[in-house]
């Protein structure tokens, strides 16, 4: 099976948040299922300078406005093809905002400009690599399935993934006519249109032919009201096609045996390792060294949906328990501000390091005796996938993601409804569990021993390509 992914974000060569994880391993995965997989993605100033060398495609004189070309090249193993449009792409900074943290005025036409050509590829713009299935990854590739729709001619199958429903790429009407969309026929309720305006995501929920999420738990919650967050009707009426497919991580990357970025390497029989990095993690962020003190970290975008502020409210707890915080994040200002404040008044017990570090994040994972993630929703998550791995016990709600990968009392500490008293509640049977030493292990072990690769969850993938190309093919 040949699929073109299209996706915004791709580790190890742009990263804000774990959509560009799961673009990243998923094609190397699928190989071993014997699905090709090349991933379209924009030139930002990173990727092009990470894939000098690659070669030219095609060339436009004028695309959406400017110059551009298609290259296709190779990076970690991972085939791309990279949309090089420097009016739109070659900016410093986040893939997404300016530097003040609002959208580039023209995301729309951003993403439409890279949906385009997803679906120019499907059409064999590049004989080389002509797709059976275009597969989109979030709002910014959404429009994809809907040029195939609207270009009316024989087109590859076409698989929506919703990695987060709270992002639903929202513009003006206005926009349809400049991005080539048929404007009366496509700003429409059975189209694009969306409270008014149209929506990137909704088109990709309405055209694809198969529609998934990264957890069975997220795809049952976003066909409600409150969980599809103004789509939950167009799921609940595309329910025959939509499925859930938990995420994996990179176990290459996530691996406590071989991983460079900590302080001690360990495994299931030389646990004992981890003490000296929680050492490391202490003496790094300036906490008490302390080994009898359970040690909380978190490592997290700052944003309402991973309900940071609640842990602030549990911060009494955290004290009265005699444990210890090392919290890793950026984003929401405000956030960022009380958890500095929260360190400041309590510099031997809290740590809060704001900004995004890869190094740090690996080590918090390796020294921490448990990670809290206590979001309000959760399509999968990934860092309580590393912890599980690395054998730091993960405290986390049970939505989403979180609740299908972290379960109680085998592997971890799950609360709902998420409150900030019911993880303080959490909190304290972790404490308690923390100082039953065989207790802990078997936590911890249970943990390690659970399976968090992408093995069988591409696998998943390549049969939903296959039985989407079977489909047609009976049509
Ligand atoms: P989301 O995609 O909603 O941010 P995920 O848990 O799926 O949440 O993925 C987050 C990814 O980003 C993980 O790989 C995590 O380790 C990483 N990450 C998040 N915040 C930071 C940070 N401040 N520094 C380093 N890595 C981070
Ligand atoms: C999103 C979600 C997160 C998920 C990730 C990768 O950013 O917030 O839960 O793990 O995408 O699918």
């Amino acid at each position: 099976v040949r699929v073109l992914a299209v996706a915004s974000e791709v580790y190890p060569i742009v990263k804000t948040g774990g959509l560009a994880d799961v673009a990243g391993a998923l094609p190397i995965a699928l190989k071993a299922h014997g699905v090709e997989m090349r991933t379209l993605m924009p030139g930002y100033p990173d990727v092009m300078r990470m894939l000098a060398g690659a070669q030219e495609v095609w060339r436009w004189p004028d695309y959406f406005g400017g110059p551009g070309r298609l290259l296709a090249g190779t990076r970690d193993g991972l085939d791309l093809f990279v949309l090089d449009v420097p009016h739109l792409y070659a900016r410093p900074g986040n893939p997404y905002v300016t530097a003040d943290g609002t959208d580039w005025p023209d995301n729309g036409v951003r993403f439409a400009a890279l949906a385009r050509v997803a679906a120019d590829i499907g059409h064999g713009l590049v004989s080389a690599f002509v797709p059976e299935i275009v597969h989109a990854h979030d709002w910014q590739a959404g429009l994809a399935p809907a040029y195939l729709h609207y270009d009316n001619r024989p087109r590859p199958g076409t698989v929506m993934t919703i990695h987060n429903m709270a992002y639903q790429g929202k513009f003006d009407r206005a926009l349809t006519g400049a991005i080539g969309l048929p404007g009366d026929a496509s700003f429409d309720v059975n189209g694009l249109e969306y409270f008014g305006g149209i929506s990137f995501l909704k088109a990709g929920l309405q055209f694809a032919d198969r529609i998934t999420t990264v957890s069975p738990t997220y795809a049952r919650e976003i066909q409600s009201d409150e969980g599809g967050m103004g789509l939950g009707g167009l799921l609940r009426e595309r329910a025959s096609v939509l499925s859930g497919i938990l995420n994996g991580v990179d176990v290459s990357v996530w691996n406590p045996r071989t991983d460079p970025l900590i302080a001690c390497r360990f495994d299931a029989d030389e646990m004992s390792f981890r003490v000296a990095n929680k050492a490391t993690l202490q003496q790094r962020l300036g906490l008490d060294l302390l080994t009898d003190a359970p040690l909380l970290g978190v490592i997290s975008r700052l944003s309402w949906q991973k309900g940071l502020d609640l842990l602030l409210e549990a911060i009494p707890t955290i004290l009265g328990e005699g444990m210890q915080l090392a919290l890793l994040g950026s984003g929401d200002a405000e956030l960022q501000d009380r958890y500095r404040e929260a360190a400041r008044a309590h510099p031997r017990r809290i740590a809060a390091v704001i900004g995004y570090d890869e190094a740090l994040a690996h080590l918090i994972q390796a020294g921490v005796d448990a990670l809290v993630v206590p979001s309000r929703f959760e399509p999968c998550g990934l860092t309580q996938l590393c912890a599980l791995r690395y054998g730091a016990v993960p405290i986390v709600s049970r939505v989403g993601g979180l609740a299908d990968t972290v379960s109680e009392p085998a592997t971890g500490f799950t609360f709902g409804p998420v409150t900030s008293d019911n993880l303080s509640a959490a909190l304290r049977r972790a404490s308690l569990a923390f100082h039953d030493k065989p207790a802990w292990r078997q936590l911890q072990l249970t943990g390690l021993a659970t399976d968090v690769s992408w093995r069988n969850r591409a696998g998943e993938y390549a049969a939903l390509y296959r039985g989407l190309m079977a489909s047609r093919r009976m049509a």
